[in-house]
């Protein structure tokens, strides 16, 4: 919130590109081409226009509605009619993953499991699932957000499964917090025998759900994948450094553009110091300003403003300094907002 009441998480841009496609270039990285994606009834459409047929990832979409948000085993329950009786791979549509779903895929393969699940260790377990495993990554036992957690293991959000999940979930009773946990249905399946792996991640995953983990997922990607190409316009007295990204119709003058930075098109920047780690979209405006560690939408304007950082700002928001503003400021605007500082 706010930038939810008009946009869904998981069409939030990162480095410029809705987090939801980075999942589904994953899922096209392992070959998968019959992805079903469970909405809900607010924000599906808006999922829909964004991804629409798959086309673009080679894909056939199925849009599956949830009409009421009863957890993660509930989302695979109304999917039951989609899965059919085939094994599937399952991404939480709020998290980013830096891994090869198909190294997933062939681990779940390899040995007949029944399900796989991905962990990394964590300083707060308690805020996830948490698991038990032995030393060759046999899952012994899951909790979900236990307050005494077992170990240091969390469940990210990527997940293989054999169809005998289906009848685990049919024996998982509600949580607490009065939904059915996946992670219920995993251990369910654990005591029916079944087999579980686990895959530990060593490299970085975010929840995008909250300003920091989309902030801490836009510098991951900018970092890591981010290549420089310019074609917008830089005047004599601007500067890129380091990788920068600039599309088509944008224009830079008297600024110095610190790279990682993705910038979209029909942009304006004038004196200006942008970066490091900022995605603008397209068709913003930047004047005598400064801003790092952020995510500028569609649209912004931004006016005479001393260092923003941390920030994420909506689409088509005005943000502007009356008089000597000092300091940095961290902002978390939603769209069309007009903020005076
Ligand atoms: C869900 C799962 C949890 C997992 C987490 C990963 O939690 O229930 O086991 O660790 O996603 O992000 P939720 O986001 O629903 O609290």
């Amino acid at each position: 919130m706010p930038l939810t009441r008009t946009t869904p998480k998981h069409l939030l841009p990162v480095a410029n590109k809705p987090t939801l496609f980075y999942l589904l270039e994953q899922i096209k990285d392992a070959n998968i081409s019959d992805i079903g994606i469970v909405v809900c009834p607010e924000t599906g459409i808006k999922i829909n226009e964004a991804v629409g047929d798959g086309s673009m990832w080679s894909a056939a979409i199925t849009y599956i509605n949830q009409p009421q948000p009863l957890g993660l085993a509930h989302a695979v329950k109304v999917s039951q009619g989609f899965l059919g009786e085939e094994p599937f791979l399952m991404l939480l549509g709020d998290n980013l993953i830096d891994c090869d779903t198909d190294e997933l895929i062939e681990r779940f393969e390899a040995g007949s499991f029944d399900a796989l699940i991905t962990l990394k260790e964590v300083k707060d377990p308690s805020r996830f699932g948490v698991a038990e495993v032995d030393d060759d990554g046999k899952v012994i036992h899951l909790d979900e957000k236990p307050r005494e957690p077992k170990s240091r293991l969390a469940i990210v959000g990527g997940y293989v499964f054999s169809p005998k999940i289906h009848q685990a979930i049919m024996e998982t009773n509600p949580s607490s917090r009065r939904e059915l946990e996946i992670t219920d249905a995993i251990q369910k399946m654990i005591e029916m025998g079944g087999r579980v792996t686990s895959y530990h991640l060593k490299s970085w995953w975010y929840d995008i759900g909250t300003r920091e983990g989309l902030l801490e997922a836009n510098g991951a990607i900018l970092n890591v994948y981010l290549k420089t190409d310019i074609k917008g316009s830089l005047d004599k007295k601007s500067k890129a450094m380091g990788r920068v990204t600039v599309k088509k119709g944008t224009t830079i003058s008297g600024s110095i553009i610190s790279g990682p930075v993705s910038i979209g098109e029909g942009c304006r920047v004038k004196n200006s110091l942008i970066g490091p780690f900022v995605s603008v979209g397209n068709g913003v405006v930047v004047e005598d300003s400064s801003v790092e560690h952020s995510i500028i939408l569609d649209g912004c304007h931004i006016y005479g403003t001393k260092v923003i950082s941390n920030s994420v700002i909506g689409r088509n928001t005005r943000v502007k300094a009356k008089g000597n503003v000092s300091g940095v400021i961290e902002l978390l605007a939603g769209d069309s907002e007009n903020i005076v500082l």
